[in-house]
């Protein structure tokens, strides 16, 4: 089968001309999906609060910054017209990687960080896949990628109010493929383990014995290119899942 071809020949043909609207690009594993997704010829949108660094990612990458919180919900939908009018529709892909990441045991989980990690993790992931699936339905084609975490498979101390969140997101994403069945769209939940990103400063990982050193975690580049392998596969492919860890 062949991948079909949008672009002039550079990146690669089924991402040239591509557009793409990534949530949480502004570091990380969203800036490093954007990084490669742009090299590949894809056209991209980008989303985070902090204004200057996603500009900064948008200018570096030629995409456009469009800045907001995924957790309001009108702010998502004055983001997703904005992303429409820039592509002249709905994205074809959008990859939802807007996160944060809390440890503490249950006691000391408080009901403000539960709801801040449900709130980005799970309700900020909703509300993008919401917005973007009107025009995807009514164009009969899209792909879904949300990042989802080992910690949604699996239980981890002092994973609580995350393991909630990812556990949450892998319910509404098994739900998605089901009201997706036929429709054209695909999606995907890539699920990473521990990744080195800037998510992990606040916890030090390398001054704590109880958490993997950066030197055993993924890049955030390897988990880009896992991004970029599910969205080149040929139409009518779907990875409903995937897993990704350091052999
Ligand atoms: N790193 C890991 O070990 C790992 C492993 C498995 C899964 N993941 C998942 O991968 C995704 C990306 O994580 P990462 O490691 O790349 O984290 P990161 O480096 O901290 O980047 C998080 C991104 O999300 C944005 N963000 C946070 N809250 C937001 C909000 N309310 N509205 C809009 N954007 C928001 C941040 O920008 P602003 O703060 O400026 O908004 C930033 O761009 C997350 O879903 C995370 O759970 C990470």
């Amino acid at each position: 089968m062949t991948a079909p071809t949008g672009g002039d020949g550079s990146g690669h043909p089924a991402l040239a001309g591509r557009t793409v609207w990534i949530t949480g690009a502004s570091r990380g594993i969203g800036a490093a999906t954007a990084r490669n997704l742009a090299a590949a010829g894809a056209r991209v949108a980008l989303t985070a609060r902090g204004r200057e660094p996603l500009e900064a990612i948008a200018g570096e990458v030629g995409g456009t910054a469009v800045p907001g919180d995924v957790t309001d919900p009108a702010e998502v939908e004055r983001i997703g017209a904005r992303v429409r009018s820039l592509f002249d529709g709905a994205p074809d892909l959008l990859v939802a990687s807007a996160g944060v990441f809390d440890i503490a045991s249950i006691e000391e989980t408080s009901p403000e960080i539960l709801a801040r990690n449900l709130d980005v993790n799970l309700r900020g992931s909703f509300l993008a896949v919401r917005s973007v699936l009107p025009g995807m339905r009514e164009r009969g084609s899209g792909l879904v990628i949300q990042i989802g975490s080992i910690s949604g498979r699996k239980a981890f101390p002092g994973n609580a109010a995350y393991s909630a969140s990812k556990f949450g997101l892998r319910g509404f994403h098994e739900v998605l493929l089901e009201e997706l069945r036929g429709s054209g769209i695909r999606a995907t939940l890539v699920e990473p383990a521990a990744t080195d990103t800037p998510i992990w400063d606040p916890l030090d990982p390398d001054g704590d014995p109880n958490l993997p050193p950066r030197s055993a975690m993924m890049s955030p580049d390897d988990v880009a290119e896992a991004v970029r392998f599910v969205a080149t596969r040929p139409p009518g492919i779907q990875i409903p899942f995937l897993p990704l860890e350091r052999g």
